[in-house]
């Protein structure tokens, strides 16, 4: 039995992810935007210099949590070269902040094409139009770029690109945060420990 340690949210749920769930699904229901899927995602590359930017986690899972993006663009690059990551995720609607830690795994293809296939054809489209991270020359060019994929899968379906997917972020830390009066924040730590977590109420 993973212990306790005044971590009353541990009685809630065991497991973080299904807290993590239920604490959307409240954001949610009070009008948090992107659905609540909205998070920071934190890589650093192989020397340790560290990225940080807004992605959408559009799945997840008992194993992770999911989100999609150009496996060339600077955040898989470092994904690739050192898959150690955070997700911070803020929904002031309940005044709440989760935030995760663990790796990141590319997911299979048919993982990525099934999500891939349930996009609309103009994020399809732009997936392959957009070399991102990358410079470009200008927005017309870009734009050039979108109306040459157009033609090319005229009539047809937009297949996903090869360069294009998934990775699932398998968390071994997770951390749910509440806003309290004169800075006295709760906040419950989840360590995983075995098939199972480990739940402590730390200092805010
Ligand atoms: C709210 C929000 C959601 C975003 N969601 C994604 C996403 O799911 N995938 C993605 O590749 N980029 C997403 N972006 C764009 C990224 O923040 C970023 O600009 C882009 O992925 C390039 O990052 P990189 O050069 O560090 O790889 C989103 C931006 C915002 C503001």
């Amino acid at each position: 039995m993973p212990s306790l340690r005044g971590c009353y949210d541990a009685r809630v749920s065991h497991d973080p992810i299904t807290l993590f769930l239920e604490r959307r699904r409240a954001a949610v229901a009070a009008g948090a935007g992107f659905d609540g899927t909205a998070a920071v995602l934190a890589t650093a590359d192989r020397d340790g210099r560290p990225a940080a930017r807004w992605v959408l986690v559009k799945d997840v899972g008992p194993e992770g949590l999911l989100v999609f993006t150009n496996y060339e663009s600077r955040k898989a690059q470092d994904i690739e070269a050192n898959p150690r990551v955070a997700l911070a995720m803020h929904w002031p609607e309940i005044d709440e902040q989760f935030r995760f830690e663990g790796r990141a795994e590319r997911l299979s293809a048919g993982e990525s094409d099934a999500y891939h296939a349930a996009r609309p054809r103009g994020s399809q489209i732009a997936a392959w139009a957009s070399p991102q991270s990358r410079p470009i020359e200008s927005r017309e060019a870009l734009a050039v770029r979108v109306t040459e994929i157009e033609a090319r899968f005229d009539g047809v379906e937009v297949p996903r690109p090869p360069f294009w997917g998934g990775y699932r972020v398998v968390p071994d830390r997770a951390e749910r945060w509440i806003n309290g009066a004169d800075r006295l924040h709760d906040r419950f730590v989840y360590t995983r420990d075995g098939d199972g977590w480990t739940c402590e109420r730390w200092a805010p």
